[in-house]
């Protein structure tokens, strides 16, 4: 039986996918090249967050929007891993999303899909079953959007959110998250390239991401995690900055590590209001998920043990 948690948690999965993993030794330029495994995952970050929440043993709802036959596959493949899913049908095709991992290398090229256009109509009432099921819990909201989905969604849904006294988590990029912010959501979480790309400059230190990160805080974002990827990840408080080095796990594939990220620290967020132990946990769930291939995520039992492990610096920024 799932634990219940403090607020109620919704994700917002706009735009999934079909999840295909390649492993291919070597990848030469015009020739064919032969897969030596494939997997096939229903992927999405709101699904992964879903399923992350699902193993930690959380109860959260997930409003997942599917589209024409690979829509079908994807619901299939997704068995009964989320604990409550709406899934909103609307016309066109669910995108498809493919890894290929080159062995020789290790070297990972992911190719993604668009997705396919929704009906304006849909999308005002996709936004409203979102609303309506967070509530006052925590409303999730991450991932891209099908081209024609405008920009300003994500951030008029922060507005809702917060509106209604939900606490609104935005994991995404470019304009979406530009706008998102500017409506002041509780937490955050672009990874280093995306809030470079955002700002438009580079950042070429754990400092300097914690500087601009503070600024955004300081606009108005309670928490502003940035993660690192193999470096690990910075979360800036209302109180104080903390930086965690990765922990030392082998990798295998890094999908989902975000999401899983995402996913511990909104965990962690539900029963205590403490970035240090967010942080830990958030680690904790992006290194489990590193282990494992394709879209597999962290195993529960493993995660005390990597939280830990992981160290927590103050940088007093
Ligand atoms: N190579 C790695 N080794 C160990 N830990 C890793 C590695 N890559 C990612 N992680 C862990 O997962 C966290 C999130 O990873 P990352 O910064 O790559 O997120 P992301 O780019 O948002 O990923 P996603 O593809 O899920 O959107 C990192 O902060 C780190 O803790
Ligand atoms: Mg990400």
């Amino acid at each position: 039986m799932a634990m219940r948690p403090d607020r109620p948690i919704t994700t917002l999965c706009l735009n999934p996918a079909l999840d295909v993993t390649y492993y291919v030794h070597t990848l030469i330029p015009d020739e064919k090249s032969r897969a030596d495994s494939a997997r096939h995952d229903p992927g999405g970050n709101g699904i992964n967050i879903g399923r992350a929440l699902a193993r930690l043993d959380i109860e959260s709802h997930t409003i997942c929007v599917i589209a024409g036959a690979v829509g079908q596959i994807f619901k299939t493949l997704l068995k009964d891993e989320l604990n409550h899913v709406v899934f909103e049908e609307v016309a066109g095709e669910t995108r498809i999303n493919t890894t290929i991992i080159e062995t020789s290398s290790r070297n990972q090229y992911q190719i993604t899909g668009s997705g396919s256009d929704i009906p304006p109509a849909d999308i005002e009432r996709i936004a409203n079953d979102f609303i309506e099921v967070t509530g006052n819990g925590y409303g999730i909201i991450t991932g891209s959007c099908q081209p024609n989905v405008p920009m300003t969604l994500y951030a008029d849904l922060v507005r809702r959110l917060n509106q209604q006294g939900a606490r609104a988590v935005v994991d995404t990029h470019d304009e979406k998250l530009k706008l998102a912010i500017a409506e002041k959501p509780f937490l955050i979480k672009p990874n280093k390239h995306e809030l470079e790309q955002m700002l438009g400059k580079p950042l070429n230190s754990v400092e300097a991401v914690a500087e601009c990160a503070r600024q955004i805080q300081r606009s108005g974002v309670e928490y502003v995690c940035v993660s690192l990827s193999f470096e690990g990840a910075l979360l800036i408080s209302p109180d104080n900055s903390f930086y965690a080095t990765t922990l030392d796990v082998p990798v295998n594939t890094t999908v989902g590590a975000g999401d899983s990220m995402v996913a511990g620290m909104v965990a962690c967020f539900n029963h205590h209001d403490d970035a240090e132990l967010a942080l830990k946990w958030g680690i904790a769930c992006g290194a489990g998920t590193v282990i494992h291939p394709g879209t597999q995520l962290f195993e529960e039992k493993d995660i005390e043990a990597l939280k830990q492990k992981v160290i927590i610096k103050k940088l007093d920024i």
